[in-house]
C-alpha cells in the first residue's frame, strides 16, 4: 500500500522528469537555426584567409581561384578559362592568368584584362567566417 508521502514523491518526479525530457517552445523555434549553421559548416573549407595575400589569390583543385583584392575583400571566381577551358594557373600583379594562350583577369571582377579571352571569369558565392573560406 502506498503512503501519501510515496504518492507525492512519485508525482513529483514523473512531473520534473517530464519538464526535462520534453523539449520548450523556444527550443523548438531554435533548433533549425541550429541545422542551418551545421549544414553551412559541413561545406569544405576551400582556403584559410591568412594563405590569401592581399592583391594577390590562389588557384585551389584546380576548380577555383580565390582572390584578396582588397584587404579583407576576398573573392571566389572559377579556375576554368573562358576562352578555350584551360585550367587557370597562377595569380600575379593583379591578375589571374591562363598558361595557354595569354589571358589574364582581374582579381577583382574577374573581367578580361588581356585576351583572347572575351569573358569574365564567372564568380562564385562564398562565405568567408572564423578565418576559412567556404562555397555559400
Ligand atoms: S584557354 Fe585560356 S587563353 Fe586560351
Amino acid at each position: 500500500m502506498l503512503t501519501r508521502r510515496a504518492l507525492v514523491t512519485r508525482g513529483t518526479l514523473t512531473g520534473a522528469a517530464i519538464v526535462f525530457l520534453w523539449p520548450s517552445r523556444a527550443d523548438a523555434d531554435t533548433a533549425p537555426h541550429r541545422a542551418d549553421a551545421d549544414a553551412e559548416s559541413a561545406k569544405p573549407v576551400l582556403a584559410l584567409t591568412k594563405n590569401i595575400r592581399v592583391g594577390g589569390g590562389r588557384i585551389i583543385k584546380n576548380k577555383y581561384v580565390i582572390t584578396q583584392p582588397k584587404k579583407n575583400v576576398f573573392r571566389c571566381f572559377s579556375a576554368k578559362c573562358t576562352h578555350q577551358g584551360c585550367t587557370l594557373a597562377s595569380v600575379s600583379r593583379g591578375t589571374i592568368n591562363c598558361p595557354c594562350h595569354g589571358s589574364r583577369f582581374n582579381i577583382s571582377t574577374g573581367a578580361v584584362v588581356q585576351g583572347p579571352a572575351t569573358r569574365a571569369l564567372p564568380r562564385k558565392k562564398i562565405k568567408v567566417s572564423g578565418g576559412k573560406i567556404r562555397l555559400a
